[in-house]
């Protein structure tokens, strides 16, 4: 069984007011009943005395009237009366008629007597044999030397008062019913104020706890509403901030997913294209038996260029994820920087040939400068961009490759005088498989992916690529390192 917060809530503050109220209840009764006892203790004491002095100085006690006068005296004060010898026989008592004292028993032994043989005062509560009732007692020695030598006194050895305890305890029960119906009403105000307190507290979390639901529904633009500056309200402030990185992270996910299946469809578009092609060469020449060996070998170089462009988009596809998944780890250290320049320039000297356009590099006559950086990852790049340089250059155009020195940074460029790249394209020429000239590129063995992996392995060395270009006049690539002093 699922039990709310409410509930539980409801259910502990119920059992605290219950408990506390019950308490309370049960103390102040024990309370006030000990007070009452206490009082009326003190209260017997006081008229023990009072009788005691009547009995010693009063002209009351003659011969005839004493007994009338006492009765008369205690029904007035609403006690009763009893004087006792040393021996325990009843003398007089206010409620019994003189003619039959004769036939009470002998005192000594009540517990309030004899306390009072050895206290010289003492109490008891009983219910009486003389009187039907429960009887609080308060006995004391009566003191002699009060008596003088009067000789009625002589025989009186204790004075003993005794009221019904009925009229007190009605005092104490009036007294605890208004107690107890005064808990009750406590207990019903309690209960009410902790309902309403449990559900005032807890309705902000159910509504909290709604739209959790929701959203685990899939309601994703759900939002927590409050309006308090208590913990719910921080809490829910907390959740609205929770429920907005998830909804920006999911839109980076999608957009991440949606790059991710365009690149793939793009790959397998790239793969198709000479795959197809290296088949359409080889069976034309498995079909066409009487086709001549330059024929033949015309095909067979065609089909060999298409492999080596699948080649090529193989090795570029493997670098690139390599680099996005992190597998790629970049070894840093300080390089000839303008040793491998004036090596990856004096190679591509061919292909520059090729292209009808001069090479050079820029700083020939100095070779001592170093820089810090993977060295071969570096050399891809560089190589990546003098290749682009040539082979979107125009007939006897010209690039160069070159370094300047800023602010312990060093600049590498490679500038060329070719077609240049119109502003439109110019930010998207990094993504994978974008290329200006698709026609060109590919008959150019080009892969799309090349500008994709130089900004990646760049961005490696906390560096950024930068692109200077002009539509038919040219365009300079170029980025800076961490300068070195020397090699290590
Ligand atoms: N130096 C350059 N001059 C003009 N266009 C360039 C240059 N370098 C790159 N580009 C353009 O950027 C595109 C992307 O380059 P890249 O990623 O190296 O792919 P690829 O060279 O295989 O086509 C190229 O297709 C080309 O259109
Ligand atoms: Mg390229």
């Amino acid at each position: 069984m699922k039990i709310s917060l409410r509930q539980k809530l409801i259910v502990l503050t119920l059992s605290l007011v219950v408990f506390v109220t019950i308490a309370a209840a049960i103390l102040s009764s024990v309370e006030i009943q000990r007070y009452y006892t206490l009082k009326i203790k003190q209260q017997l004491e006081m008229q023990l005395s009072e009788v005691e002095y009547l009995l010693a100085n009063s002209a009351l006690v003659d011969e005839d009237s004493r007994y009338t006068k006492f009765t008369g005296y205690a029904r007035q004060v609403n006690l009763r009366i009893t004087f006792i010898d040393s021996l325990g026989t009843v003398l007089y008592d206010s409620t019994v008629p003189e003619d039959s004292l004769a036939f009470l028993n002998n005192h000594l032994t009540r517990p309030e007597i004899q306390m009072a043989l050895h206290n010289s005062s003492g109490y008891d509560q009983r219910h009486s044999t003389s009187v039907p009732e429960t009887m609080l007692y308060a006995a004391k020695v009566f003191n002699r030397e009060l008596a003088g030598d009067k000789p009625l006194l002589n025989q009186i050895y204790f004075i003993r008062l005794a009221i019904p305890l009925r009229e007190i305890n009605q005092v104490i029960n009036a007294l605890l019913w208004k107690i107890a119906g005064g808990s009750l009403i406590a207990l019903l105000l309690f209960s009410l104020l902790s309902y309403y307190f449990a559900n005032k507290l807890t309705f902000p979390i159910q509504k909290l706890a709604a739209i959790a639901e929701s959203i685990k529904k899939g309601n994703l633009d759900a939002h927590f509403e409050h309006n308090t500056k208590d913990e719910l309200g921080e809490l829910a402030e907390l959740l609205n901030e929770i429920l907005d990185k998830l909804r920006s992270d999911l839109v980076q996910m999608r957009k991440l997913e949606k790059m991710r299946s365009q690149f793939l469809g793009n790959v397998s578009h790239e793969l198709r294209t000479p795959i197809f092609a290296v088949q359409g060469y080889l069976e034309t020449l498995l079909q066409n038996k009487e086709c001549d060996v330059k024929m033949q070998r015309k095909f067979i170089k065609k089909a060999h260029r298409q492999a080596v462009r699948l080649n090529n988009l193989f090795t570029d596809l493997i670098d690139i994820s390599r680099i996005e998944s992190g597998e790629m780890k970049m070894v840093f250290r300080n390089f000839n920087l303008h040793k491998s320049l004036q090596s990856i320039v004096n190679d591509l000297q061919e292909t520059a040939d090729d292209h009808n356009v001069t090479l050079v590099f820029a700083n020939k006559n100095d070779d001592k400068v170093y820089a810090l950086g993977d060295k071969n990852r570096l050399k891809q790049v560089i190589i990546n961009l003098v290749v682009n340089a040539i082979k979107y250059n125009v007939p006897y155009g010209k690039v160069e490759v070159g370094t300047r020195e800023e602010k312990g940074k060093i600049t590498i460029y490679v500038a060329d005088t070719g077609r240049g790249i119109a502003r439109e394209h110019i930010n998207r020429i990094f993504e994978r498989f974008y290329r200006v000239d698709k026609e060109r590129s590919r008959n150019l063995g080009g892969t799309g992916l090349g500008l994709a992996i130089v900004k990646h392995i760049i961005e490696a060395h906390h560096s950024e690529i930068q692109v200077e270009s002009e539509e038919n006049k040219g365009s300079t690539f170029s980025f800076s390192l961490v300068k070195a002093a020397q090699e290590s």
